[in-house]
């Protein structure tokens, strides 16, 4: 379903070239859970990125299914973005003064969703997350590990073949952290694409499999039972 070769992305300095991700090839099939792993500055967020549309490479070619997403116009992957991904990104990026409600509408404002579809399917993915409760609330008085459930709910709301998180857990304690994790592989259990960048080895076990990168490079790219068994 998404299938990587040899992308790399660098940066031109006066001082000279640095890659950021360097001749990457990976394939992830529909209803893999991949952990991205690697020291900081290892190149997961760029990697994350390109894979959300977000971020542009100089080398290589990424499929999603059969579409080239290098040949696209912006308006084109702009539509791919918001159709095929949810993101979860670190600081969660929610609007504070706004209440939960409102944050998982968000992203159906900006296209072509029925509006009197918005409400319910914003409800529905909250009470996934198990807190329908909160709809009301505004997100500046909520805990760090309910925002990142609204940050997960806004990323569900249009039902994504895939959903890209960077550091879903950082900011939560232990607890915190494995109910949010424990959400995000019950939405994996149901089909979807999980790729997670984390830091956090418990986390990363939680996935079927794990790509480390060091350097801009795939270091290792291999099933978790074969860890979990080293
Ligand atoms: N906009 C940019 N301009 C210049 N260099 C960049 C830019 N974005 C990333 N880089 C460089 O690319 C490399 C990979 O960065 P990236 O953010 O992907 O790392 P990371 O693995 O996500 O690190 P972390 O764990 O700290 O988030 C780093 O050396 C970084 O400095
Ligand atoms: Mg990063």
């Amino acid at each position: 379903m998404i299938k990587l070769t040899n992308i790399s992305k660098y940066y031109d300095y006066s001082s000279g070239r640095t890659y950021a991700l360097r001749n990457v090839s990976l394939t992830i099939d529909q209803g893999e859970s991949v952990a991205i792993v690697g020291k900081s500055g290892a190149g997961k967020t760029t990697l994350l990125n390109i894979i959300g549309g977000l971020d542009t490479f100089q080398e290589g070619s990424y499929f999603w299914k059969d579409q080239d997403l290098s040949k696209l116009s912006d308006s084109r992957l702009a539509k791919f973005r918001n159709e095929s991904v949810g993101f979860v990104i670190q600081d969660f990026a929610l609007v504070p003064h706004k209440t939960a409600l409102f944050n998982v509408m968000l992203p159906m404002y900006f296209d072509k969703t029925p509006h009197k579809l918005m409400k319910p399917m914003a409800l529905e993915s909250l009470d996934q997350m198990e807190i329908s409760h909160l709809a009301n609330k505004k997100v500046s008085v909520l805990s760090g590990g309910e925002k990142q459930r609204v940050a997960i709910a806004r990323a569900i709301v249009k039902k994504p073949k895939v959903i890209l998180a960077d550091e879903p857990t950082g900011a939560l304690d232990a607890a915190t952290g494995k109910s949010v994790m424990e959400a995000l592989m019950d939405l994996n259990h149901r089909g979807v694409t999980l790729l997670i960048v984390t830091h956090d080895k418990d986390v990363a076990s939680y996935c079927d499999r794990q790509i480390v990168l060091g350097d801009g490079q795939v270091k290792h790219d291999r099933k978790n039972y074969a860890i979990k068994t080293e």
